[in-house]
């Protein structure tokens, strides 16, 4: 079975380290490690800290700080992944793998592509559902989800906050596809990595304790600006369903890093967390007002939904040309790097990051307007 280029991935990997400017980051300015360790002593027993293998699913004092921040979950529920990227390619695999007459994943649309190039790179069928325009939301089409399930359907992946919408799906929405699940005996699967970069105070909700065949993948690359740590985890209901994903990570990456395990107890720590989230909401408020007025003075060209969360906005434009095309002007003749619509199936839109620096972004949005005036 051939895999489907990730094309997203594929454009960052090849240019986000040669272009003057990199709008295609979906999470904030990351932190160093002086600011998660401050005081000399952490640093001191940082350095001594013997490289080994670290446990393999993760330490126990990690896993129940990551199983604090939900309610009725245990260290036994959590399995510690290199990065979100391993815990969704773990919860895909396996559930293709196990499930013989189950070969379909009902996946919203538009989504962050990494489920659906490795579902049908697997042999898997996608059958999408779609988030859709309807006033200033984007709302899962729930008449849509109920066509997509049957009994041939392993799970329904969620991905709340979306990317790359930045659309939070409400309890009541999240309700409804565990409904949908239950009907046919599916999974869900919820991909959380952006909870707790809302634009608005307040988490966006989890799909933890829905249901009881949910499995959740997150990690510290977005909200928490340590995307360097290769960091993330899977949480599903049923602890025996943990184990066996475990059992998987023994094929991919055995453990995750000693010292990212460590590092990330000490984020995940709540006076911690609160001070990482709290930095991300400001730096993401602070750009949205750039890129928002920006947007606004060219209402002609650009149509909008705002993001609620993520440093993401996804706008529809009536220029004269494909996204594709667009984003390839923009590459070779304004150095400026931003994601064409096209890499998430959806043409005339843009995916433009603003986590990172607030000049940066100007500067970008100033060489976007130059390419404008040539079209
Ligand atoms: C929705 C979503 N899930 C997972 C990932 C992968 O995250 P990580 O860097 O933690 O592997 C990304 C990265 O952009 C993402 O947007």
């Amino acid at each position: 079975m051939k895999l489907d280029e990730f094309e997203m991935e594929r454009i960052q990997s090849e240019w986000e380290n040669i272009v003057d400017i990199n709008l295609t980051e979906s999470g904030v300015s990351p932190l160093s490690i002086a600011d998660l360790v401050p005081d000399d002593e952490r640093r001191d027993e940082l350095f001594k800290t013997s490289l080994g293998y670290s446990q393999t699913n993760g330490t126990v004092e990690l896993r129940e700080t990551i199983a604090g921040m939900y309610e009725g979950a245990t260290p036994d529920n959590v399995l510690v992944t290199n990065g979100g990227a391993e815990a969704n390619f773990i919860t895909i695999w396996n559930l293709l793998h196990e499930n013989k007459d189950r070969n379909e994943i009902a996946m919203m649309l538009p989504n962050y592509m990494q489920m659906h190039g490795l579902t049908k790179g697997l042999g898997g069928d996608v059958i999408p559902y779609y988030l859709r325009m309807k006033g200033n939301r984007w709302l899962p089409d729930i008449e849509g989800l109920k066509s997509a399930v049957s009994k041939k359907t392993a799970a329904i992946t969620v991905c709340n906050p979306n990317n790359p919408t930045g659309a939070i799906l409400e309890a009541d929405n999240l309700k409804a596809v565990a409904d949908i699940a239950a009907d046919v005996d599916a999974w869900v699967i919820s991909d959380e990595i952006y909870q707790g970069a809302e634009l608005e105070s307040g988490r966006s909700p989890s799909m933890f304790g829905l249901y009881d065949k949910v499995i959740v993948t997150n990690s510290l690359s977005k909200a928490y600006g340590l995307p360097g740590l290769r960091l993330g985890w899977i949480l599903t209901s049923a602890q025996q369903h943990t184990k066996e994903l475990w059992s998987y990570s023994d094929y991919t990456t055995i453990c995750p890093g000693k010292l990212s395990d460590m590092l990330a107890t000490i984020a995940l720590q709540p006076t911690m967390r609160e001070k990482i989230v709290g930095r991300t909401a400001g730096i993401i408020k602070r750009n949205w007002d750039i890129l928002k007025a920006w947007l606004d003075d060219r209402l002609e060209i650009f149509e909008y939904i705002p993001p609620q969360a993520a440093a993401i906005c996804f706008p529809r434009h009536n220029l004269p040309i494909s996204s594709l095309e667009l984003v390839d002007r923009l590459l070779r003749e304004k150095s400026l790097l931003i994601i064409p619509g096209e890499h998430f199936g959806m043409e005339r839109y843009l995916r433009i990051g603003f986590g990172y620096d607030s000049d940066k972004l100007r500067n970008g949005l100033s060489r976007f307007d130059e390419m404008i005036e040539t079209l």
